[in-house]
C-alpha cells in the first residue's frame, strides 16, 4: 500500500466484505429479537445492507477497480461478540438493549470506514465514488439514530 489510491481500494475491499459478513449474520440478529420496533428496524437495515453491496459494486466500478472483498478482521469480531451475547441472554428481556449495543458498535465501525472512504474518494479525484459513499453514510448515521432512540424511549427501561 503505497498511494492514497491503494489505501482506498484495500478499504473498500475490506468494507465490501464487512456488508457482506453483516447482510449473512443479520438474520440471526432478527430471529433473536422479539420487541416490534426493534425487529422492524433491523429488517430494514438488512434491506439497506444489500443495497450497500450493490451500491459498493458501483463505486468499484466507478473508480475503475475490480469488484472484491478482502477479510475485515474488526468485523469479524464485532459479529462473533454479536452472536455471544445473543446465547448468553437468551430468553432475557435486557437481550434487546444488549444487541443494540452490539448493533451500534457495528454501525459505528461502518460510519468510520464511510467517512473516511467518502474524503479519500474526493482526494483521489472521484466525485462519484464520493457521493455513493455519502448516500450510504447517511443511512448508516440513520440506522444507528433510529437505534439509539429505540434504547432511551424505552428498550432500556424494559
Ligand atoms: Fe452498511
Ligand atoms: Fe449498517
Amino acid at each position: 500500500m503505497k498511494t492514497l489510491s491503494d489505501a482506498f481500494e484495500h478499504t473498500l475491499q475490506d468494507v465490501y466484505y464487512a456488508e457482506n459478513a453483516i447482510s449473512k449474520a443479520l438474520p440471526n440478529v432478527i430471529e433473536a429479537v422479539s420487541q416490534a420496533d426493534l425487529k422492524k428496524a433491523l429488517q430494514h437495515h438488512l434491506t439497506e445492507t444489500k443495497e450497500h453491496i450493490s451500491i459498493l459494486k458501483k463505486v468499484f466500478k466507478s473508480a475503475g477497480l475490480e469488484v472484491k472483498g478482502e477479510k475485515c478482521d474488526a468485523i469479524e469480531g464485532l459479529i462473533k461478540e454479536c452472536d455471544g451475547v445473543i446465547k448468553e441472554a437468551k430468553g432475557a428481556v435486557a437481550r434487546h438493549a444488549a444487541i443494540i449495543g452490539c448493533c451500534q458498535a457495528i454501525e459505528h465501525y461502518e460510519i468510520a470506514r464511510y467517512g473516511t472512504l467518502r474524503e479519500w474518494a474526493k482526494a483521489i479525484d472521484q466525485p462519484e465514488a464520493h457521493d455513493m459513499l455519502s448516500a450510504i453514510l447517511d443511512q448508516e448515521k440513520a440506522a444507528n439514530h433510529k437505534l439509539t432512540n429505540l434504547a432511551v424511549t424505552t428498550i432500556n427501561k424494559a
